[in-house]
């Protein structure tokens, strides 16, 4: 593809972001990187990044500029942000403004969840972007499996696998490599305009299952445990993480706590032509 079919990435330097210009430039798609940061300009170059876009998501004049001549954008909000609301509703109407082909909405699992702020907030995007008259396709992703990187030394360090929640609640925790495959996918190929999709892995485990099935791969016993909020609470302070952040996070381990989060996984097996990686497969490919 040429730079007339330029996939403008926002969150580009974030965990999802890079997964979805890598996925892009498997394509053979030409991707524009919008960051904050221009000493990560390089690092998106490397993974793929046909063009880098400076500015900030607060900043209209820049994110007007990094729209500008983008036959498509994919909208990857900052996690937890209390704007996230008006950040989308502004990137919708910049969309309809530069007459942008379709705008994707990286929304979550199950918006639906009025406790939790960012999937409330996420709600308010995904419903002012259907009643606009822009083009769009909404993704809904289940929580990461590589929500494991981060713990993965201390659950081999010390046998436990303790998230901040219950370890009874089921999640259909999914690979991150799969969503940014679909997400190429589905900014590649036609036919997915006005959709909802949501993107969630193939079984719906506890931290029990979780630790089973490391136990397994690993040879190694792990059990699992809750995490005490508290102690969740205190970690994240001493790490200098910002007070509305961690209180977020704290309503929505709560949220998890009783609830888990649950999906279905077959829309993406759709989008794949594949099954979803299941977790086993996972912790082969990025850790045994
Ligand atoms: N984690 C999950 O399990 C999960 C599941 C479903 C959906 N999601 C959604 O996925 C999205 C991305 O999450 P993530 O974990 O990939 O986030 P992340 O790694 O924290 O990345 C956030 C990105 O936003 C950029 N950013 C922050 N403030 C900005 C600003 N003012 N202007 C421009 N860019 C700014 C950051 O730039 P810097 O690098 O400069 O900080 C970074 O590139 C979130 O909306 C989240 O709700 C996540």
């Amino acid at each position: 593809m040429s730079s007339k079919n330029c996939i403008l990435v926002t969150g580009a330097s974030g965990r999802t972001g890079r997964a979805v210009i890598a996925a892009l430039h498997n394509k053979g798609a030409y991707s524009r990187a919008f960051i904050r940061r221009e000493e990560v300009a390089d690092e998106l170059k490397k993974i793929g990044a046909d063009e880098i876009a400076l500015g900030d998501l607060f900043d209209d004049a820049s994110l007007a500029a990094a729209v500008t001549g983008c036959d498509q954008v994919i909208h990857i909000c900052p996690p937890m942000s209390p704007e996230e609301a008006t950040l989308a509703k502004k990137m919708t109407d910049l969309c309809l403004a530069k007459g942008v082909r379709r705008l994707v909405l990286y929304s979550v699992l199950h918006p639906i969840l009025s406790d939790v702020r960012h999937h409330h907030l996420k709600l308010q995007a995904e419903e002012y972007l259907v009643n606009s008259s822009q083009v769009y396709t909404i993704l809904q992703p289940g929580r990461y499996m590589q929500h494991h990187v981060p713990i993965w030394k201390e659950i081999m360090e010390t046998g436990l696998h303790r998230m901040p929640f219950s370890a009874d609640p089921k999640f259909s925790i999914v690979d991150l490599a799969d969503l940014a495959e679909a997400a190429s996918i589905i900014l590649t190929e036609d036919g997915h305009e006005a959709a909802t999709y949501q993107l969630a892995g193939p079984d719906p485990l506890s931290q029990h299952d979780m630790a089973r099935i490391i136990s397994e791969v690993m040879g190694k016993t792990i059990k699992a445990e809750a995490k005490p909020l508290e102690e969740f609470r205190a970690g994240a302070e001493k790490a200098g993480m910002p007070a509305d952040r961690i209180e977020q996070l704290c309503i929505m381990n709560g949220h998890y706590d009783k609830h888990g989060l649950v999906g279905n996984s077959n829309v993406l097996s759709w989008i794949l032509g594949r099954a979803p990686a299941d977790f086993a497969t996972y912790i082969k490919r990025d850790f045994a």
